[in-house]
């Protein structure tokens, strides 16, 4: 070590970075921590699934005071009012108290905050600001930033992206949500909730692409009854913003004549891309695949001897958690542990009202590879979702046929989100549907469906 700054230093502290720093110190390792915002803790903190998270509870609240639910339990609230200063305020309030919480626990940990954007200078050199920096091992977890339409550009007012949908100072009219995703749902639910009309434009003819089939379907059912309006196989071309409105041309995915949907504002969700600009990559000795992504073995180690990735910037789905196991499992490897993440097991959730959640195979994908048994139960014969009037959704079990072991769960539930880390604890385990449908479940609760899916896969649920 003793011409090296640091055993560890990690570019950017999202999710991946600053769980990958926090382990490393942890394992007694001298680390540091490049990040150019203002506050720890990424996208995932700071724009993303926090911010979107509190919006979300917020406009759930109102939504059950404001337009009756609360009052179909004999709750009533009259006078009802949207102020939405202080919901932002609340946003923030969250925001600022986990972010600073990261800070805490660099501090705690004895890490070093390098504040500024780092530029690698070779591979073991890295320019942060002012300060040039060598370290043993580098570990990129730079992220990901939102992809650009060209033909409709951001202006932060009108035109926003998911930041700017987590900040716009009034309710929409007419929110046009371009890109029927996780982002254009969740964000598109807070706006519906809060009072806007809601037009999804997607691409495909279905939305929520790789999940599962019958969960796509269903969701997009569970939307439209709530009143989302949806424009599926459908391209937006151009975008014009005037006059406090935006004039959208959109025409049929497959080619044909084109329409204009006036909005008021208009939030571009179509996917994300990594974040590798302005790293200098070239001058570490990396390339980026065709995605844009920067490969890594299962270990993390990228074609460079001591450069890592991890998170947003590697292959796999872009989520938290994903990031953060691989943060705990670079630091155990760069450690000489054994660090490893089962990326077959990681759960998927959108936080709308119901949840929709999977962890595993779709029943698409698990058909494919082999015979399978798939047992199904609906939310509306589990006793608490009845009585909590939340019927809506199912719970369903992908076996495989011959050795009965859980390849895929896929839940629509108000709860789904918390539902679905049981069956990713039961598949991690190599559990078979007989192993969860004879596991004893707390009556009443959600979690009863699991159990009775599973009793369903040797089609024998007690409840329908
Ligand atoms: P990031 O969180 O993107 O962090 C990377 C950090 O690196 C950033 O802070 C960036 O400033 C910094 N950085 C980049 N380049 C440099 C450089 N050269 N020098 C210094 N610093 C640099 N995921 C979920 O699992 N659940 C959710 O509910 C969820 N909700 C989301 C909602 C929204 C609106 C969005 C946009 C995303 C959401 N996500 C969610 C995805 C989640 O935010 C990401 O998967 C996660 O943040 C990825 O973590 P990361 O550490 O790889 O990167
Ligand atoms: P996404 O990939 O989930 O959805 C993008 C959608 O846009 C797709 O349905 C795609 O077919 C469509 N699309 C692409 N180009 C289009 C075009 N030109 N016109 C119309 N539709 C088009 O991406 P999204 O929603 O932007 O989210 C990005 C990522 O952020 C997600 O993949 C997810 O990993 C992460 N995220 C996770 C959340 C969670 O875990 N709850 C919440 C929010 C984001």
């Amino acid at each position: 070590m003793a011409d090296y700054d640091f055993d560890v230093l990690v570019i950017g502290a999202g999710p991946g970075g600053y769980v990958a720093a926090i382990r490393a110190a942890q394992l007694g390792l001298k680390t540091a921590c490049a990040e150019s915002r203002e506050t720890l803790g990424g996208t995932c903190l700071n724009v993303g699934c926090i911010p979107s998270k509190a919006l979300l509870h917020a406009s759930e609240l109102f939504e059950e005071a404001a337009h009756g639910t609360l009052a179909k339990w004999g709750v009533k609230a009259s006078g009802v009012e949207l102020d939405l200063d202080t919901m932002h305020a609340a946003r923030r309030d969250s925001i600022t108290g986990l972010t600073g919480g990261i800070e805490f626990l660099f501090k705690k940990n004895k890490i070093e905050w390098l504040k500024g954007l780092a530029t690698f200078e070779s591979a073991d050199t890295v320019r942060v600001g002012e300060r040039t920096v060598r370290a043993k091992n580098i570990v990129i977890a730079t992220g990901s930033s939102v992809t650009p339409l060209p033909s409709v550009a951001v202006d932060q007012e009108r035109i926003v992206d998911s930041t700017g949908a987590l900040e716009l100072p009034e309710v929409p009219e007419h929110l046009v949500v371009i890109g029927g995703g996780v982002i254009g749902l969740e964000l598109g639910s807070v706006w519906k909730r809060l009072g806007a009309k809601v037009t999804v434009v997607e691409y495909l003819d279905q939305i929520l692409p790789g999940m599962d089939g019958e969960v796509r379907k269903e969701s997009h059912k569970i939307f439209k009854k709530q009143g989302f309006e949806f424009r599926l196989s459908t391209k937006v071309t151009a975008a014009e913003a005037k006059n406090g409105s935006v004039a959208l041309t959109v025409e049929p995915a497959a080619g044909g004549s084109s329409e204009t949907i006036e909005a008021s504002h208009v939030l571009v969700s179509i996917g994300r891309r990594p974040n590798t600009e302005g790293l200098g990559l070239e001058k570490a000795g990396l390339q980026v695949n065709t995605r844009g992504q920067i490969d890594t073995d299962h270990e993390f180690r990228t074609s460079i001897p001591g450069v890592w990735a991890i998170g947003d910037v590697i292959p796999g789905p872009m989520l938290a958690h994903k990031a953060e196991d691989e943060g705990i499992a670079v630091a155990e490897n760069i450690a000489g542990e054994t660090g490893i993440v089962n990326h077959a097991v990681i759960p998927n959730v959108v936080y709308t009202m119901p949840e929709i959640a999977g962890v595993g195979l779709t029943e698409e994908d698990a058909r494919a590879g082999g015979e399978v048994k798939v047992g199904k139960f609906p939310m509306l014969a589990n006793s608490r979702a009845k009585t909590n009037k939340e019927p809506d959704g199912f719970v369903k079990v992908i076996a495989d046929a011959k050795t009965d072991r859980v390849l895929g769960v896929w839940i629509i539930a108000s709860l789904g989100g918390t539902m679905i880390a049981e069956a990713a604890l039961a598949m991690e385990f190599g559990a078979t549907s007989e192993d969860i449908a004879y596991t004893s479940h707390a009556h009443p609760t959600h979690s009863e469906a699991l159990k009775e899916a599973a009793m369903a896969v040797t089609g024998k649920p007690i409840h329908i």
